[in-house]
C-alpha cells in the first residue's frame, strides 16, 4: 500500500473514531432501596444538589486527571441527608464519562424518594445513600452479568480466567485502582472506587473474581459490586493505548510476552493499524446499536 495514502486514510478513520462517542450504558445492575425519604420535597431538592455538586466536581477537573472519572458529593446536615458517588471507567473520554452520569442519573430518578439506589452501566456507576457507604467494597447484591454466545476458540476460558486472576492481584497495587489489558485474545479491565484502601479493593476484586470466573466460555462477563468493577470481553472495549503491563504489579515475576508487534516495515505496521481501526469502529457500532435498546 502507498505510504501516504495508507496515511491518509489511518488519520481519516482516526478522526472519525475520535468523534464517535461511546459512553458504554448497557444497564447491567440496578436497585431502589425499599425504604422512601420521608420529607419527600426536601429529599428532592438536597438530591438535586447533590447531583450538581457531582457533575460540576467532574467537568472542573482537567479532562485527562483521573480525578475527571470519579467523584463523591454529600449533604449531611439537612432533613434528607444525600451522599452520593459515581465513577467511569477510567478509559473513557470525560464527555462520555459526563454522558454516562447523564444516562445514571436518567436511571436513577426511576427509584423516585427511595432513600438509597444505584446503577451500574459497562461505563459507570451512580450510587445515593442516606448515610456515608463510601468505604463499602462488597455488598449484597455483587453478581457476575455473563453474556455473549460461548467462545469458538478453545483457548478463551483459560486465557479470560487467567487474565481475571491476574487483574484481581494486580489492580489494588496499581495507583488509581484501574487496570485494562490484552492477552491472548481477552480484553479485560478491573476498577475500584477510589475511597476504599488496597485491602478493601483486593477483598473485592477477590469477590469479582470468582463471580465472573463463571462467565467463560462466554465472550463476555461482568462482575459489579458496590466496591468494584471487572469485565472480560473477546472484543476491544477500551482504547489501545490504556493497557498496562501487569506483570510489574504480579509478585509471582511471570515474563511477558512482547516483541511480536515489533518489526515489519511501515507498509505492514500501517495495514496492521488500518485492520485494528477497523475492527475498533465495528465492535463501536454494534455496540451503539445495542445501547439504544437499553
Ligand atoms: C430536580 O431535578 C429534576 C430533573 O432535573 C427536575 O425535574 C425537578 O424539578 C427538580 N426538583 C427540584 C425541587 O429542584
Ligand atoms: C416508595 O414510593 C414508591 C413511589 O415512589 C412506592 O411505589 C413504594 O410503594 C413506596 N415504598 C414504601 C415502602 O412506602
Ligand atoms: C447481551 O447480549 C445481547 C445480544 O447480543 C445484547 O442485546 C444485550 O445488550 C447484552 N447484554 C449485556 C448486559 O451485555
Ligand atoms: C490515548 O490516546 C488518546 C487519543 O487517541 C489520548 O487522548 C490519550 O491521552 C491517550 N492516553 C494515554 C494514557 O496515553
Amino acid at each position: 500500500m502507498h505510504g501516504v495514502y495508507c496515511f491518509v486514510v489511518v488519520v481519516v478513520l482516526l478522526w472519525e473514531s475520535w468523534v464517535t462517542a461511546d459512553p458504554q450504558t448497557t444497564l447491567l445492575n440496578s436497585g431502589c432501596s425499599q425504604y422512601n425519604a420521608s420529607d419527600t420535597s426536601a429529599f428532592v431538592t438536597t438530591f438535586n444538589e447533590t447531583l450538581t455538586d457531582l457533575r460540576y466536581s467532574l467537568s472542573s477537573k482537567a479532562a485527562d486527571s483521573s480525578a475527571a472519572r470519579f467523584a463523591t458529593a454529600q449533604r449531611p446536615r439537612t432533613a434528607e441527608p444525600v451522599y452520593a458517588l459515581f465513577q467511569c471507567r477510567a478509559y473513557l473520554s470525560s464527555a462520555d464519562c459526563l454522558d454516562c452520569l447523564s444516562v445514571a442519573e436518567v436511571g436513577i430518578r426511576r427509584c423516585g424518594n427511595a432513600k438509597g439506589a444505584r446503577v451500574i452501566y459497562d461505563g459507570c456507576i451512580l450510587r445515593y445513600e442516606g448515610s456515608i457507604f463510601f468505604d463499602q467494597t462488597t455488598d449484597i447484591g455483587n453478581a457476575g452479568v455473563c453474556n455473549g454466545s460461548a467462545a469458538s476458540d478453545a483457548g478463551f476460558s483459560e486465557a479470560a480466567k487467567a487474565l481475571v486472576t491476574d487483574l484481581t492481584i494486580a489492580t489494588p497495587r496499581i495507583s488509581g485502582f484501574f487496570a485494562a489489558a490484552e492477552r491472548g485474545g481477552v480484553f479485560a479491565v478491573a476498577q475500584c472506587v477510589e475511597t476504599v484502601n488496597e485491602e478493601g479493593c483486593a477483598q473485592c476484586l477477590t469477590v469479582a473474581g470468582a463471580n465472573i470466573d463463571g462467565c467463560p466460555p462466554d465472550t463476555d462477563g461482568r462482575a459489579v459490586d458496590a466496591g468494584c468493577f471487572m469485565r472480560y470481553s473477546s472484543k476491544s472495549f477500551f482504547p489501545a493505548n490504556q493497557t498496562v503491563d501487569l506483570s510489574q504489579f504480579l509478585s509471582s515475576g511471570k515474563s511477558n510476552n512482547k516483541g511480536a508487534i515489533i518489526g515489519g516495515g511501515v507498509g505492514g505496521i500501517c495495514g496492521l493499524l488500518l485492520l485494528a481501526i477497523i475492527a475498533l469502529l465495528w465492535v463501536k457500532r454494534s455496540r451503539k446499536r445495542q445501547g439504544v435498546r437499553t
